[in-house]
């Protein structure tokens, strides 16, 4: 798939799945699109668990959320240190990295033809994170800041998300400038 075409047909999947697994050289794939993704002093701070176990994908799936993360056939899960070491004058890119890396898996899973979401804040609440760390054995000192479900998607991926106008967020020259 071309590259803008991809960009313009990624959009949050939380629907159902076809019961059809992702080959293993596609998950590959689809996390070295992850490993080639800019990081801040290249620090490369992000790394992966790609769950493709049934037991482990079924211990995640039964945690009550939306259809794609109850019925995803694997999960990426990206992992980032809880207390991040600084890599430039006192600076953490951790969270920087993450979005860059996670972006470029959204894109590759769009164009193998997978369908995803990013989930983030989910994470983030009733310990979600905390269960998913000790299911795949991060490390005390890691979280998992970024959970991927992926499959084939049994209903087309539409967008549901409006996005403002090229004018409401974007100018040339200067902010809030017309041409
Ligand atoms: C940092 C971040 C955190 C997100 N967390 C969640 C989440 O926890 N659950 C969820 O369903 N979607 C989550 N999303 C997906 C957004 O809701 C989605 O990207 C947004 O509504 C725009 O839709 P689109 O991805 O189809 O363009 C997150 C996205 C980002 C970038």
């Amino acid at each position: 798939m071309e590259l803008f075409e991809t960009i313009a047909k990624r959009h949050s999947y939380r629907g159902p799945f076809r019961d059809e697994p992702v080959p293993l050289e596609h998950l590959r794939k689809i996390v070295e699109a992850g490993l080639l993704a800019p990081s801040g002093e290249n620090a490369q701070t992000t790394t992966f668990v790609i769950v493709d176990d049934p037991v482990k994908v079924q211990a995640v799936a039964s945690m009550p959320y939306n259809k794609a993360m109850q019925q995803a056939k694997a999960y990426i899960a990206c992992v980032v240190d809880k207390h991040p070491a600084s890599v430039y004058e006192n600076m953490t890119f951790q969270t920087e990295d993450c979005a860059a890396a996670v972006e470029n898996i959204l894109l590759a899973v769009t164009a193998l033809g997978y369908a995803t979401v990013w989930i983030d804040g989910w994470l983030r609440v009733n310990g979600h994170a905390e269960t998913i760390g000790r299911l795949l054995n991060v490390p005390d000192d890691k979280v998992v800041r970024v959970i991927l479900p992926i499959g084939t998607p049994a209903r087309e991926v539409v967008s549901k998300a409006v996005k403002k106008p090229f004018d409401e967020r974007a100018w040339f020259n200067q902010y809030g400038g017309t041409q």
